[in-house]
């Protein structure tokens, strides 16, 4: 068993941390602030493969393995998790699903650009009465033989309006449940799709998400992903290899946290020395440091086995758990070490704070990881 990581591996480490300080660090609270996307920072994490990061050079990716993917996405993370959601959208729910399931025309079509960061892709799953009960699907498509007809209503889509390609999960036969529901490639640009307002969140505030709607909006067959039918067994293989993403996103969140509470502990004085040489500011170190690292474990092994093709759905669904809770009580605990000054915007732990959250809630709730993992302990 081998621990450490490969000089290919730090490599990319770096590239990501130096890009993070370089790029994103700069107007960060205030694209916090004003909602503001990230647009030509994401171009540039294009630019340097980071959003075909597991894609195959043939299609345009990077070609590099999981473990490199989750130790950009904990750099990225530090410092700006709204465009590292951005990037973990387009890397493994979008390109991953496109290139293990796509069809030679649809990977040229679409894989390509969206590996080489040219253009942005969104994942369609959640709708008003379909979140952690993803099987209820209640946007039809119509089959009309040569095409389908999509009615109906999306919620909560990171990338829906920076995104040029959505993966939408329809129910085309609603007689058969989980079972007739399929995965359409619909251009963002078609006939009949509108979004709601950009919704103004807690945390994450520089992505984008919104309700879509679609009304008679017309979808070539030739568009649909696999089998008549396969469309929820691959949202839920694609959301697999999603929960690694998020949970290395939540990892990221608690090591940024971690990391400047380290520092200001250092420099911060109070009782005649620094706060760090208080058992209680050690105390809490000590417990930040020592989740993030069985978080980071978790991730790695999840990362590890799906690039040993084995099942990694329980170990991406403990990561996940584990990670974004981690996420969650390190960054409090972040603005506890801060005192007054964590409460405020320089500080950038209670962006943090904030951001953390969603990561108990997006790609299956905190709740959704626990029946997954009960369900397979259970056999
Ligand atoms: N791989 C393959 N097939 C799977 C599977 C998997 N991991 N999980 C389930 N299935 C199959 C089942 O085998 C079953 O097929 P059969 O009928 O042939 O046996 C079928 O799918 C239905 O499965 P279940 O009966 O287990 O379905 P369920 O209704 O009990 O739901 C659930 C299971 C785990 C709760 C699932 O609905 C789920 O994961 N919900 C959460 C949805 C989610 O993660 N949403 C995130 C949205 S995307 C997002 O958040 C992106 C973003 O913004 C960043």
């Amino acid at each position: 068993m081998h621990f450490q990581l490969t000089e290919e591996h730090l490599m990319i480490q770096k590239a990501a941390r130096d890009f993070a300080v370089n790029e994103l660090l700069p107007g960060v609270i205030e694209r916090d602030e004003q909602q503001k996307f990230p647009a030509e920072q994401i171009k540039k994490l294009g630019e340097l493969g980071f959003l075909g990061m597991m894609v195959s050079p043939e299609y345009g990716g990077a070609g590099l393995d999981t473990v490199s993917y989750v130790l950009a996405m904990e750099e990225i993370s530090k410092i700006d998790a709204s465009a590292s959601v951005v990037m973990s959208v387009n890397n493994s729910l979008v390109c991953w699903g496109l290139e293990t399931f796509g069809s030679e025309e649809q990977k040229q079509k679409y894989l390509v650009p969206l590996a080489k960061g040219e253009i942005i892709g969104a994942f369609l799953l959640s709708e008003p009465e379909a979140g952690s009960d993803a099987t209820s699907q209640r946007t039809l498509g119509e089959d009309k033989g040569d095409h389908y007809l999509v009615n109906g209503t999306k919620n909560w889509i990171t990338n829906a309006n920076s995104a040029s390609v959505y993966l939408v999960m329809v129910q085309t036969h609603p007689d058969l449940g989980s079972k007739g529901i399929n995965c359409l490639i619909i251009e963002k640009n078609t006939p009949g799709i509108t979004l709601g307002a950009k919704e103004n969140k807690l945390g994450i505030r520089g992505s984008d998400t919104h309700s879509v709607m679609f009304q008679d909006v017309k979808v070539p067959k030739e568009n649909r992903i696999g089998e008549d039918g396969f469309g929820f067994k691959f949202a839920m293989k694609t959301l697999g290899g999603g929960r690694i993403g998020i949970a290395s996103q939540a990892l990221g969140i608690a090591s940024g946290a971690f990391e400047l509470a380290l520092k200001y502990s250092k420099e911060r004085k109070a009782f005649g020395k620094e706060i760090s040489q208080h058992q209680a500011i050690q105390f809490k170190l000590a417990d930040m440091a020592t989740k993030i690292e069985a978080a980071r474990l978790l991730c790695l092994r999840a990362a590890w086995e799906k690039d040993n093709h084995l099942d990694y759905t329980l170990s991406g669904s403990m990561a996940k758990v584990f990670a974004s809770e981690t996420a969650m009580w390190v960054a409090t605990e972040a603005v506890q070490v801060h005192g007054g000054y964590g409460y405020v915007k320089e500080y950038h732990v209670e962006r943090l704070m904030r951001d953390a959250k969603i990561t108990q809630i997006y790609e299956g709730t905190s709740e959704v990881q626990r029946i997954v993992i009960g369900r397979t302990i259970l056999g």
